[in-house]
């Protein structure tokens, strides 16, 4: 794998991050669902791919009942994933080929089947009654809700009421994932426990669900209406008070302090001067404008990077691409760096959002991978992986089962965004058989697989020059191997057509300008100098043209990465 020359900067300012979602990547076992074993047979799929981390979706111990991001031992692993030595072994054999580990923390909630949760629910006055958060209800036999606090996904009361303490408890989430009391220092010193557990056996850092949600409003006052929009769904209340707080801002800078302890510690990671550097990284799931999530890393403390979900949710236009960017670049300003995402485990695949269209896709990749920031990327997306239809009588996401069971399917259908998650979280595709490789043929896997494996699977794309997959290996390979990729500032380029995206990226000695036409016509866009190279197009349409005006000529649809360098 190729060392990166800028070794001042910390690994991850300059690192590609791919998420795994584990019980669809693959399974070894033949029991139809994916577990660590089939991730470690597949690591160099990564490496081939050129990303330099990953992102494992839960695979703790857990009753399941939203697939891992119900922890019922946050220091154990689910048995039909695995074993704890596999998790080690997950580690070690990551770090061995230059690849780095973040493991997926779900410090907002635990498992309704949680130990801590099953005594904490058994009386007023247990050992752990005040690790969650319990209220009294109002009127007179306590059966009003304390508040009006709302789940996240504002259909239900956030409160559950439990029979056994004649009280509510907080469910942010759904009511099998009640919150914990972080304002108890029991509940912080158990939680870092479990995180220093993990970085003990060499995780490189941690992605942070629901990190926004963690710390609640101390006085417990209701929030207001607000209708408002955020990532593409509708709101009606007003989350200032409870979201993004000042002691959300402060667990950040809590949690990176207990990484610190852990900073330069274990052994090194591949082959190279990067190696040495063992700087754990926090990335947090939150949600809001910029500027407001800035907050969590700024100063160089609290989380090193947040994701920025406005491209989960993108629209194809480039005047709103370019809103983004701009928006971004001005929120986290060099030496921060924005984090991109165009697919997870939640929303629509990036294929369906651009209305099917495979070259409208490709755009989006070099978009993705050429700007100035972190980008991630989610396990399929590499293979334009499309979503996979499943009816909501079928669905196994709990989302759907607990505030959607009366949704009509016809209804369902015409939503923008997709509300059955097992639409976006059916098998990894790696060959074109039934079962597409995810598992053994005579198994079943957990969720169908797509029809479209016959074509986005990993044996056919690893194939073809014209793939999806062979487009994001150059991405990949273009980006670790120019410095101005990874690490150089990115500066809007002047005289881009309408409908036309184009900045320049660059270092002292590098300059690189990637275009993206995303018009249905012809576009040229300027490239200042006589002498430009083309490192990457997404379609055969794309000349460079060294004439009077020297441009890149872009037919419909497609991008390009040039390097530019000064006349000779
Ligand atoms: C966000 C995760 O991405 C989602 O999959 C999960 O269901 C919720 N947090 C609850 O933990
Ligand atoms: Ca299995």
């Amino acid at each position: 794998m190729t060392e990166r020359p800028n070794v001042t900067a910390p690994w991850w300012s300059s690192a590609t991050v791919y998420q795994i979602y584990p019980r669809s990547f693959r399974d070894s076992n033949g029991d139809g669902i994916g577990d660590l074993a089939g991730i470690i047979e597949k690591l160099d799929h990564l490496v081939t791919l050129g990303v330099d981390a990953m992102w494992v979706s839960p695979f703790f111990a857990s009753p399941q009942q939203d697939f891992g991001y119900d922890v019922s031992d946050y220091c154990d692993v689910a048995a039909e994933y695995g074993t704890l030595h596999d998790a080690q072994l997950l580690i070690d054999e990551a770090h061995r080929r230059g690849l780095r580990v973040l493991f997926d923390l779900v410090l907002n909630h635990t498992s309704d089947q949680h130990p801590w949760f099953t005594e904490s629910r058994s009386s007023r006055d247990n050992q752990r009654a005040d690790w969650y958060l319990w209220r009294d209800g109002r009127g007179a036999d306590g059966r009003r809700r304390p508040n009006n606090w709302r789940s996240v996904a504002e259909i239900t009361s956030a409160w559950q009421w439990c029979e056994q303490r004649r009280q509510w408890y907080l469910a942010t989430f759904m009511p099998c994932q009640p919150d914990l009391n972080w304002r108890h220092p029991e509940v912080r010193e158990a939680m870092f426990d479990a995180v220093r557990f993990w970085l003990e056996r060499g995780v490189d850092g941690f992605r942070l669900d629901m990190f926004g949600d963690v710390m609640k409003d101390p006085t417990f006052a209701n929030v207001g209406l607000r209708p408002h929009v955020a990532t593409g769904l509708p709101r009606l209340f007003d989350r200032s008070t409870v979201q993004n707080t000042e002691d959300n801002v402060q667990l950040a800078r809590d949690l990176r302090s207990v990484c610190r302890e852990y900073d330069g510690v274990g052994s090194p990671v591949g082959a190279g001067p990067r190696s040495a550097d063992r700087e754990r990284v926090l990335i947090g799931e939150l949600f809001g404008p910029a500027a407001e999530l800035r907050r969590f890393s700024a100063d160089g403390d609290g989380l090193q990077l947040v994701f920025l979900f406005d491209f989960l949710t993108m629209h194809y236009d480039a005047d709103w691409l370019r809103d983004r960017i701009i928006e971004f670049e001005r929120a986290f300003p060099e030496p921060a760096q924005p984090t991109y995402v165009l697919e997870n485990h939640d929303r629509t695949r990036l294929l369906d959002r651009v209305g099917g269209d495979l070259r409208k896709a490709r755009v989006m990749a070099t978009v993705l991978l050429t700007l100035r920031g972190v980008p991630t990327l989610y396990q399929g997306q590499e293979l334009a992986q499309s979503n996979t239809y499943i009816p909501l009588r079928d669905a196994q996401d709990p989302i759907v089962r607990t505030h959607l069971p009366w949704l009509p399917e016809a209804v369902n259908r015409r939503l923008p965004e997709r509300l059955n998650r097992d639409e976006v979280r059916t098998p990894m595709q790696w060959n074109s058989s039934p079962n597409a490789g995810f598992t053994d043929p005579a198994a079943t896997p957990w969720l169908p697989t797509n029809a479209d494996r016959g074509t986005a699977n990993v044996a056919d794309q690893d194939r073809d020059p014209d793939s999806m997959l062979t487009l994001y290996r150059s991405l990949l390979r273009q980006r670790r191997a120019h410095p101005a990729l990874h690490s150089g500032r990115l500066d809007l380029a002047p005289g881009a057509p309408a409908g036309t995206l184009a900045w320049v990226r660059s270092t002292g000695d590098e300059q690189i300008l990637v275009a993206a036409n995303l018009t249905d016509r012809s576009v040229q866009v300027p490239t200042g100098t006589a002498n430009a190279e083309l490192l990457v197009a997404t379609a055969a349409d794309v000349t460079i043209d060294d004439a009077a005006t020297p441009a890149v000529h872009l037919g419909p649809q497609c991008a390009a990465v040039v390097l530019l360098s000064p006349a000779p």
